[in-house]
């Protein structure tokens, strides 16, 4: 089971993000973790290693990966996956036939339909709620009800959910929180450090940040729990390999850099599409419009880059997605850049697919933005340009543990990789 030193909890963020997790190599004293490509262990006489038997089970790579990101999100165990549904699946194999478990409305389509397509066969029950009043959580609580299922912001609606409200309320009822925390990071938003039992993500997202890995993480501090955690990792198997550890390991340690540009970026380019005349809603919980403004300055240390837009037709969102050129129309968020349109639920891919869900409509435009000009987006229209000048950027939340504060300063710098997806994959 991975255990994060005591040591690596006492640093800041953009430390932990460089530095935790790793143990000095023995052989050649390699700075980076060596990627331990190899699917067994020699054993010096049966049953005698050096702590590793079989690659499944555990690998040096994965650990210091499981290290990592366990320190950044504060928990003391982290557990890799070979997706953020992998992460998902193997959160829910916690739970017994006949368990209720109740469960945010608007997460990501995939769990959505992972909870109704699959574990609702093997006899879960769930109800899915409005989050974003913790009341609705609490009213669907049941004697049955083991789990309280939450993502915020969530994908793609933006809607934020009060973890300490929902927690409580988890607690109370004798119920695990799970939180999904791939929007906001640890960089934004500590789960655990809310009263979350786990914090769960799709490292495939920011945490790699550069679009070449698929993975998923859980992070949690209770001993027990990860003891279950890690049997489930092992028996059901469905970990990352060595190289792909070795990726969102190298990706985390610009975290802290990459999410202080996508905070700036975002709240310049979110002001700008509120005075877009084409643009009907924008969704970002930094703007103050945002209903849960408040809520997101005080849970969170920062706002991110995911903003979603309306344009109040299917045609214009299909039309700005496929003729943006920076932007490049790609399935998911948190790489190079981002955007994607959200249409209509694919039908082979069932239910909770796109629109499919409450709250999603067709005409809505997701987009992430990345690193680099805020001009580069707005090369097409001179008023924008004019406009992301002008703007200065939201007001920031109050940052902790080293995160930018210092956003709102830095100069307008954006990139926007916009992707279709007009449903989950
Ligand atoms: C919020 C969120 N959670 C979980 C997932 C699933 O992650 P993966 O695609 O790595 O399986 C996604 C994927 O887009 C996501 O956006």
């Amino acid at each position: 089971m991975t255990k994060v030193s005591g040591e690596d909890l006492t640093r800041r963020l953009a430390t932990r993000a460089v530095h935790a997790g790793h143990i000095a190599d023995p052989l050649a004293g390699a700075v980076m973790a060596p990627i331990y490509q190899t699917s067994t262990y020699v054993q010096q006489g049966l049953g005698k290693h050096k702590g590793y038997e079989y690659a499944r089970t555990s690998n040096p790579t994965r650990e210091a990966l499981e290290r990592n990101i366990a320190a950044l999100e504060g928990g003391r165990h982290g557990f890799a996956f070979a997706s953020g549904l992998a992460a998902v699946d193997a959160v829910l194999k916690l739970l017994s036939q006949g368990d209720h478990v109740v469960s945010g409305e608007n997460v990501y389509g995939g769990t959505h339909r992972q909870m109704t397509h699959i574990w609702a066969r093997y006899g879960l029950e769930f109800s899915f709620v409005d989050a974003a009043d913790a009341r609705n959580v609490a009213a669907a609580v049941t004697p049955r009800t083991r789990m309280v299922y939450t993502e915020t912001p969530t994908n793609p609606m933006m809607r934020l959910c009060d973890l300490e409200a929902v927690t409580e309320i988890a607690r109370r009822a004798g119920a695990l929180s799970v939180v999904d925390n791939t929007f906001a990071t640890p960089c934004f938003q500590r789960p655990l450090e809310l009263g979350a039992d786990v914090a769960l993500h799709s490292t495939t997202k920011y945490l790699n940040g550069h679009s070449d890995m698929v993975g998923g993480m859980l992070v949690m501090n209770a001993d027990d729990l990860a003891e279950r955690i890690g049997f489930i990792q092992n028996a059901s198997g469905a970990v990352p390999g060595p190289f792909d550890c070795w990726l969102a390991l190298r990706g985390t340690k610009t975290l802290a850099l990459r999410m202080r540009q996508h905070d700036a970026t975002g709240r310049r380019i979110a002001d700008w599409l509120t005075r877009h005349p084409k643009v009907s809603q924008v969704y970002y919980p930094g703007l103050p419009s945002h209903p849960q403004h408040d809520l997101a300055c005080r849970q969170m240390s920062g706002f991110g880059g995911m903003i979603s837009i309306e344009l109040g037709s299917v045609e214009r969102a299909r039309r700005l997605v496929e003729r943006t050129k920076i932007f490049a129309l790609a399935e998911s968020l948190g790489g190079a850049a981002v955007g994607r349109h959200r249409g209509r639920g694919r039908p082979d891919r069932g239910p909770g697919a796109g629109a499919g869900r409450r709250g999603m409509r067709a005409s809505e435009v997701k987009s992430r933005l990345s690193c680099s000009h805020a001009e580069a987006w707005a090369r097409r229209s001179a008023t924008l340009k004019r406009s992301v000048r002008q703007h200065s950027a939201v007001p920031s939340p109050g940052f902790s543990q080293g995160t930018p504060r210092e956003t709102s300063k830095s100069g307008p710098r954006t990139d926007c990789l916009l992707h279709n997806s007009r449903s989950i994959t």
